[in-house]
């Protein structure tokens, strides 16, 4: 199985397994890693914020215009900043880093 590391916020690595087929925010919940995911990855908000790691940016596919729309909303915008619920896990992404945003906005506003 494939698997894929978070860096959390301070800075702690994380491998994990990551099924094929899961979107990174499935595979964060999986394994309790703290990315909220307000709208269950409807595209509803911008709670699952990720930052990829610049080598593994371009081998992910583009984001959709809606994905790009609540990107703008996100806090603390990376140059590769993507939607965690829009990276869904296949064997070429085995390896995948990502890291959590140093804030996130939160469905209360917080
Ligand atoms: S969980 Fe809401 S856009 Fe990803």
């Amino acid at each position: 199985m494939p698997s894929m590391i978070f860096i959390e916020r301070d800075g702690t690595r994380r491998t994990v397994d990551a099924p094929v087929g899961l979107s990174v925010l499935e595979i964060a919940h999986k394994h309790g890693v703290d990315i909220e995911g307000a709208c269950e990855g409807s595209l509803a908000c911008s709670t699952c914020h990720v930052i990829v790691e610049p080598a593994w940016y371009d081998r992910l596919g583009v984001a959709t215009e809606d994905e790009e729309d609540m990107l703008d909303l996100a806090f603390g915008l990376e140059k590769t900043s993507r939607l965690g619920c829009q990276i869904v896990m296949t064997p070429e992404l085995d390896g995948l880093v990502v890291r959590l945003p140093s804030g996130v906005r939160n469905a209360q506003g917080g």
